[in-house]
């Protein structure tokens, strides 16, 4: 059983509205759930970022910024904090996990680039193809079975990384890009001997290896749990192993701090040269990045906290519990428990519906409008069009259920499983969507959508009939 390991101190009020309302609320937001307000969700799951619960130090720090345009000390002690948790000299403050991609992207891709990753993720994906780039996925074949109990489905596939490299010639590859839990796939990591392995054919080409860090601590705490030569180790340890192997990290602090920001770390001065005109021009002054100074403080603190295991289980422990749950009772969802959040399988759980109607979507809807939690989809609509304007079908049809750190109760958890668990014996009454606006950069957030026919209105219906008045 997960164990809280803090005590709630400051509490915020939830609202668990009417169904008739939740339904209303999913029309007027496209049945788009980024599209919904917070006065209409009980719980969110939409993401973790941004989301964590801060700590009582992390707020204390924020008292004592120093505002200062230039030369603050509060960047001083993100440095330090930086130097001390990744083992990287320099840093490059940014606002989020996005620009920090930006700016990689500006400094190193052009057109006819192409970028070998574990896993896409949207944002990264979407600024490389924005500069003429494309990208390439080297996941094992395991990485895609939903139903598995393979410890590190994040691992690059390094056999197919060499054939790559060799294909398209190490001179159009600026970069490998490798991400810490990787998210699209489930939350999933990789091994350090995965890392090494692809750091070594890195050296081979002489090509720089990126690694996107933002769920660096989660992965770190499943390499301690799951791989023999860690098993003695430590959350610092394991870390600085992983950032050692990488010539530039970057994260977004929104998840690997629990706070705002982000930032770009090297131990390389050619690096850091290459893209410190950058910060300025598009984000701030090289001392702030674009982020407030209390951001700036919270995340100093908050990278300390990430070597703090009972502070990195309790995200994972929860996730661990609700999938445990779900999988006794048959409904699919993605295994092994990753990090971040719980991952239902909704191209089973909605097998009827066509991937042209996005399973993954119509059940996110459908789990809010019967209980209020909001998740979100990570399938066919979180991916974009390919260059000719065809619908890129997603590899898995997922509904992230994300769980922040330290944010929900253990009987907050028992009500989604409770719900979950009644939608998923009245499954066949969920239908699919299909757009009625479709924007044409990063869809999955500001698109809306509408039911293909009125199956809401029967989920209410049969609601009703089960629970009668009951919220
Ligand atoms: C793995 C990963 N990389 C990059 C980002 C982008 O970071 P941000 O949302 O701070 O722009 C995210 C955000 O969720 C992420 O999960």
């Amino acid at each position: 059983m997960p164990l809280e390991l803090h005590k709630a101190r400051i509490v915020q009020k939830l609202h668990l509205v009417p169904i008739e309302r939740r339904l209303e609320a999913l029309h007027e937001g496209g049945f788009n759930t980024f599209q919904l307000n917070t006065m209409d969700v009980f719980l969110d799951m939409l993401t973790d970022s941004g989301t964590n619960a801060m700590s009582d130090n992390q707020l204390a720090a924020m008292m004592q910024a120093d505002d200062a345009y230039a030369g603050s000390q509060s960047f001083i002690k993100l440095q330090k904090a930086v130097e001390d948790v990744l083992g990287k000299k320099y840093l490059l403050p940014v606002h989020q996990g996005r620009a920090a991609e930006n700016l990689i992207c500006v400094a190193y891709v052009k057109k006819g680039s192409l970028i070998p990753m574990n896993y896409h993720f949207t944002t990264a994906m979407a600024h490389i193809t924005d500069k003429g780039g494309q990208i390439v996925e080297l996941l094992y074949d395991e990485a895609y079975v939903v139903n598995s109990s393979h410890p590190f489905k994040g691992n690059m596939n390094i056999e197919k990384l060499e054939e790559v490299i060799i294909q398209k010639g190490a001179k159009n590859i600026p970069f490998i890009r490798m991400e810490a839990s990787t998210n699209l796939i489930g939350g999933q990591p990789f091994s350090m001997q995965n890392l090494r392995d692809v750091r070594a054919v890195a050296d081979k080409y002489q090509i720089r290896l990126v690694l996107d860090c933002s769920l660096l601590g989660e992965n770190a705490f499943l390499i301690l749990q799951r791989e023999e030569e860690f098993k003695d180790s430590d959350m610092g340890t394991v870390m600085k192993t992983m950032t050692g192997l990488a010539d530039l990290c970057y994260f977004s602090a929104r998840k690997l701090s629990s706070s705002r920001g982000g930032g770009i770390a090297t131990d390389s001065m050619e690096i850091y040269r290459e893209l410190e005109a950058l910060v300025p021009l598009y984000e701030g002054f090289l001392t702030y990045g674009g982020m407030s100074v209390r951001e700036i403080e919270a995340m100093a603190v908050g990278l300390y906290e990430t070597l703090d295991e009972s502070v990195i289980c309790q995200s994972p422990s929860f996730i661990k519990y609700l999938v445990e749950e779900l999988d006794n009772k048959g409904i699919p969802v993605m295994k092994p428990a990753g990090v971040l959040g719980v991952h239902l399988d909704a191209m089973q759980i909605c097998s009827h519906i066509p991937q042209s109607q996005y399973p993954a979507g119509s059940l996110a809807a459908a789990l809010f409008l019967i209980s209020g939690v909001r998740g979100m989809e990570r399938g066919s609509i979180s991916n974009q069009r390919d260059e000719y304007g065809n619908e890129t079908y997603a590899d898995m049809e997922l509904v992230r259920l994300a769980i922040p750190r330290r944010v929900f109760t253990l009987s907050q958890i028992k009500y989604v499983e409770d719900r979950l668990t009644w939608l998923y014996e009245n499954r066949e009454l969920i239908g699919g969507l299909k757009f009625n606006y479709e924007p044409p950069v990063l869809r999955f957030f500001m698109g809306k959508l509408e039911p293909v026919n009125d199956w809401p209105q029967q989920l209410v219906a049969k609601f009703k009939e089960d629970f009668g008045e009951s919220l």
